[in-house]
């Protein structure tokens, strides 16, 4: 419908700009004209609906409060109101970009510039947006060490979310029993599929695995799926399903299923998020295995160590000739001290095997001056002083005793500096030597030695106490003889 001309006369140049759509409507929002500039995207009887509508029918009601708004500041002083609306028209949405103006004779002027293709961007941007948060999400729960049951749970809420589906599980490949069972799920009513075990080739999710591809069935009510054989199903009231295999490395790791109890709608980018959180997915599971692995690999191997350290302590015991379970003492008074000093997990684990291993460099030193029945002449004394550095040449190649090394090196260096291998003082020695010093001493002098009869515990506790700031770490004396005044050491 053409304008007439003295309207576009009124309309000037400006609002041309914007003629989309163009429209002039009485005060009380009858639509008296009506044009639209590209007739050709628009349906032939476009002007015919908004007509009948009138300007209230089909404003949306953010763009009628703004009409109003602008109608009751007009009286002050003509502005112009802006705004945007969406038109559905012949069945489809189109938005636009309003301007509304009034005239000298209250009649209202609205001319609109079609802003469709800018508000499908505008909403597909955001739905992008909000896809790619949710990876970040995942990509954070997964670096984050969770475990693969937590783990799952968070991934299948934002599958749920961001793929505006209602349910949706996780099936695991069992690889030993090569079978898929039921690992995590949300938005279920009931329990049916918590018992789901299948063989690859069996049901839809078998099928995913075999044929390592999407499986898609769009009706589920029309029947002949193979959720059938679930008495409970319908009362899910499914339509449509998703099975998408979960690969890491090459390998199928279980089936990610997806319900919903609507037709869905399933574009292209909707494709690409669920392939994309399907390899999220299956990256989360195979970390989580790998992880599990390496713990057990790790914990088989930490009794490994801690064996073969209990032989080589048992072996110097017995060269020794200390009585069975001395080194055992030594340990658990060590471990008790350093946990009241505040010493925890791995450091705690590298005193004991320390403490274990204090004395492993008296292997090297001859029986004639281990042994000695009295005080050791000069030469035999330079030798019995190397029993730290043979210590640290025997556990050196070993690294994983790197750490607990510090005690068989510098269990008999002393606070004022005058001990040895290496002469340290004060915090030079590690805090660790330092402890275990206290221990050493106690336990040699209420042990029998070739040289001479066990001290009694008060006399070997007053020689410790008289040792603090000379041998001993001033602070750490205190604390030891409170430990050994209170425990029945
Ligand atoms: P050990 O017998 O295990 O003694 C460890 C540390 O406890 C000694 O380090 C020393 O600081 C303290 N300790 C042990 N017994 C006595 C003692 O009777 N009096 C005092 N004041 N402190 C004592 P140290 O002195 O560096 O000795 C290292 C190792 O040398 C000793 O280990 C022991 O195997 C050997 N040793 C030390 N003195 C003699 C000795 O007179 N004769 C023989 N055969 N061996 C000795
Ligand atoms: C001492 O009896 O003071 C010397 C022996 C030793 O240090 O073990
Ligand atoms: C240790 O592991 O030796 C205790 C921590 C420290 O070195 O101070
Ligand atoms: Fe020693
Ligand atoms: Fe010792």
């Amino acid at each position: 419908m053409a304008l007439s001309l003295d309207i576009e006369h009124k309309l000037g140049d400006s609002l041309q700009a914007f003629a989309d759509l163009l429209f002039i409507a009485s005060e009380n929002g009858t639509i008296l004209e009506c044009h639209f500039g590209n007739s050709s995207t628009y349906p032939a009887e476009a002007c015919e609906e908004i007509r009948n509508k009138g300007l209230d029918g089909f404003l949306s009601i953010e763009a009628r409060d703004r009409l109003k708004q602008y109608l009751s500041e007009r009286q002050e002083g003509g502005k112009t109101a802006s705004f945007e609306f969406p038109l559905i028209l012949g069945g489809h949405e189109f938005w636009f970009d309003a301007r509304l103006v009034g005239t000298a004779n209250s009649q209202l002027i609205l001319s609109a510039r079609d802003i469709t293709k800018y508000k499908q961007t505008e909403h597909r941007l955001k739905r992008q947006l909000q896809r790619i948060n949710a990876l970040r999400s995942i990509d954070f729960a997964i670096a984050s060490g969770l475990d693969l049951n937590l783990l799952l749970s968070i991934l299948l809420d934002r599958v749920i979310e961001t793929l505006h589906v209602d349910a949706a599980d996780v099936l695991l490949l069992d690889q030993r029993l090569n079978e898929l069972t039921y690992a995590a799920g949300k938005g279920f009513h009931t329990n049916i599929l918590q018992h789901t075990r299948l063989k690859p080739g069996h049901g839809h999710a078998g099928k995913v695995v075999l044929e390592r591809r999407i499986v898609t069935i769009s009706d589920l009510t029309k029947g002949g799926s193979d959720f059938e054989r679930l008495p409970l199903f319908p009362s899910e009231k499914f339509v449509v399903y998703f099975g998408v295999p979960l690969i890491a490395k090459g390998r199928v790791l279980g089936v990610l299923e997806i319900f919903h109890r609507s037709p869905l709608h399933s574009d292209e980018d909707w494709m690409d998020f669920l392939n994309i959180i399907a390899g999220q997915t299956a990256i989360a599971i195979d970390n989580a295995m790998m992880f599990k692995e390496l713990q057990k690999a790790n914990f088989e191997l930490g009794l490994a160590y801690n064996a073969t350290i209990d032989a080589w302590s048992r072996a110097l015991d017995l060269r020794s000739k200390e009585p069975e379970g001395h080194t055992q003492r030594v340990i658990d008074l060590t471990t008790r001290f350093a946990t009241l000093l505040g010493v925890k997990d791995t450091d705690l684990l590298h005193i004991r095997r320390g403490a274990a291993l204090h004395d492993i460099g008296k292997v090297v030193i001859p029986d004639t001056i281990l042994f000695k029945p009295a005080p050791l002449n000069h030469e035999e004394w330079h030798i019995m002083r190397q029993h730290p550095k043979y210590a640290v040449d025997l556990l050196m190649p070993i690294k994983y005793l790197e750490k607990a090394t510090e005690i068989p090196h510098w269990h008999h260096e002393k606070w004022d500096g005058s001990g040895y291998p290496d002469h340290l003082g004060g915090e030079e020695v590690p805090f660790s030597a330092r402890l275990f010093a206290l221990v050493d001493v106690y336990d040699a002098l209420t042990s029998d030695r070739p040289y001479r009869k066990a001290w009694l515990k008060q006399d070997a506790l007053r020689y410790i106490e008289h040792q603090a700031g000379k041998h001993f770490d001033p602070r750490l004396v205190p604390e030891f003889l409170n430990l050994l005044n209170t425990n029945g050491f």
